[in-house]
């Protein structure tokens, strides 16, 4: 069977079979070789400092990845994503969600027209509103001040908001509540509101395509909701607002189109957390604050654009991740925020990397040879170490960890001299690094005094790659560093992994089948089941037991 493209090229198979030369260096002879070599691989750029010494590589892979993506066109590539082209095949589309952190009076044209002006406009819509709702002088319908702000939205409408919010939660405007509401599952809003005042409440519903099911039907319950405490149809447009780039359906549902905030489908739902999706942000943490965040996206994306391979923060993330995946054989990466505000922030990356490159076919529609995006998890330090950390040290599967940390706390604990928490914290970070890395040999474990039974028990084979990423304090700018440096990094794959990150065709199957069984499932007469025989007898489970009947009575 023909390989490839891009396993076809020499650039790649030189890098398969460097790996099989060096595929059992150990990080300790790394280190001893090059004593420097801490200092050295490290890269640094718009306040963030990437440790990536306690990869497994050499000078040699760096050079061969670098000699790699120049061959898959990585520089044109960015280029083209830059100036608007419709890099997103399969929806015909540009991804230009730079654009939403554009400086106003940067120009970016898409079809001649200038979309940066049209972000700025909208920002102007976000920033009057969001201000009037912080300061008090938007009123809800009796005169009372909103208190609380639900956002409704899921996927790449919600993962960003709520992550934007918890991350900056420190920010934020701490006499109003925020919550958020994506799951179809009617515990989510009926939690979300039980405790709530209609007439300080209100509602985003952000959708992109103000289509999805979910959110139509949580924006369904809330208006609901709203009309049961209020009865006061009129006292919707205070209490109801959207963000969309779909004004007919934002219309059909009763949103009048002023209490509408645009965006456009060059911004995937993914992408999406700095458009008019990030209103709650907005309002939680005010307009200035939301612009340093903007110009925190922007400075990496500058980055991205300007800089040589070999210095690139996103690039060498990107080109390390593939090093982990396709020659090391590591099928997933923890992100491991040491940073209790960034809660969120590994299951929006969740979205980030796996909807774009969790992909099976290439640009040009032939089936892979090779493995694409790994499965990102995680949760914040130290609470993992407690947990899942003893199958990263001593596991049978390697999996790749970033570390991220903050040198200044936003809630100092503690004694500066003695008891410092942040101390703590950081030093655990560097601690779990060191200990993946070099791990702990039998002979250094017997040497302690363990006898020789329990000593394979106490050895850390070490090995084990991460990388470092620290910046001085999370402020609004230091986390759009940070997610653009993530955001650029899946693209990076993408591009070696010649698939289109862009798309998601692959969410498509399940929800049509959903359409199918809901009626099955709630339909009067029992209904002529045609699919295979564990589904129609999951349906036939579902339908006996759904108005609350003896569950121990069999299928
Ligand atoms: O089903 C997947 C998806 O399309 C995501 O890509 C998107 O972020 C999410 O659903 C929500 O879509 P929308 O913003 O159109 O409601």
């Amino acid at each position: 069977m023909s390989r490839s493209r891009l396993a076809a090229r020499p650039q790649w198979q030189a890098l398969e079979r460097h790996a099989a030369r060096t595929g059992e260096l150990h990080l300790r002879e790394l280190f001893a070789t090059d004593p420097r070599r801490g200092e050295k691989l490290i890269a640094q750029a718009v306040g963030l400092y990437l440790d990536y010494s306690k990869q497994r590589i050499d000078a040699d892979t760096l050079a061969l990845l670098h000699d790699l993506a120049v061959a898959c066109g990585l520089p044109q590539r960015i280029e083209a994503m830059f100036r608007g082209e419709r890099i997103n095949v399969t929806e015909n589309r540009a991804v230009l969600h730079v654009a939403l952190r554009a400086p106003a009076g940067e120009k970016i044209l898409l079809d001649g027209h200038d979309v940066v002006a049209d972000v700025h406009a909208v920002l102007e819509r976000m920033a009057e509103f969001a201000g009037k709702v912080r300061s008090g002088a938007w009123l809800g319908y009796t005169g009372k001040r909103i208190r609380n702000v639900i956002s409704i939205g899921i996927g790449g409408s919600d993962l960003g908001p709520v992550m934007a919010y918890e991350a900056l939660r420190h920010y934020s405007q701490r006499d109003m509540n925020f919550r958020f509401v994506s799951n179809v599952d009617g515990t989510d809003f009926v939690e979300a509101t039980r405790d709530l005042d209609a007439a300080e409440t209100l509602f985003i519903i952000c959708s992109k395509t103000f289509t999805t099911l979910e959110t139509l039907t949580n924006a369904h319950a809330a208006r609901a909701w709203f009309l049961n405490a209020t009865g006061n149809e009129q006292a919707i447009a205070k209490h109801f607002v959207a963000v969309s780039t779909n004004a007919v359906e934002v219309r059909k549902f009763g949103i009048d189109t002023a209490h509408m905030f645009g965006f456009w489908d060059w911004v995937g739902g993914r992408y999406s957390m700095e458009s008019a999706i990030g209103l709650s942000t907005m309002i939680a943490i005010g307009a200035d604050r939301f612009g340093e965040m903007l110009a925190g996206f922007h400075a990496m994306d500058e980055h991205f654009r300007h800089t040589p391979l070999q210095q690139n923060l996103p690039v060498l993330m990107g080109l390390l991740a593939i090093w982990n995946n396709n020659f090391l054989d590591a099928a997933t990466v923890a992100v491991l925020p040491y940073e209790q505000y960034l809660k969120r922030f590994p299951a929006y990356l969740q979205q980030l990397t796996m909807e774009s490159n969790g992909k099976h076919v290439t640009l040009d529609s032939a089936e892979v040879d090779y493995a694409t995006a790994p499965v990102y998890w995680g949760e914040p330090g130290t609470n993992g170490q407690h947990s899942f950390y003893q199958l990263i040290h001593q596991g049978t599967r390697i999996g790749p960890c970033d570390f991220i940390g903050f040198c200044q706390p936003l809630n100092p604990l503690g004694d500066q001299h003695d008891l410092d928490q942040h101390d703590l914290l950081m030093a655990n970070l560097i601690a779990q690094g060191e200990a993946l890395a070099f791990g702990r040999t039998t002979a250094e474990v017997r040497a302690a005094g363990t006898d020789a039974a329990l000593a394979p028990h106490r050895t850390f084979a070490g090995n084990r790659p991460s990388n470092t990423i620290i910046a001085e304090k999370l402020t609004p700018h230091a986390l759009g560093t940070l997610i653009a440096l993530y955001e650029h990094s899946v693209f990076v794959q993408g591009i070696i992994w010649d698939i289109d990150s862009f798309d998601q065709w692959g969410v498509e199957l399940g929800k049509q089948l959903a359409q199918a069984t809901i009626a099955e499932l709630s339909a009067k007469e029992e209904p002529k089941l045609a699919h295979d025989s564990s589904t129609n007898a999951l349906i036939r489970r579902y339908r006996r037991l759904r108005g609350g009947s003896n569950p121990g009575s069999g299928a």
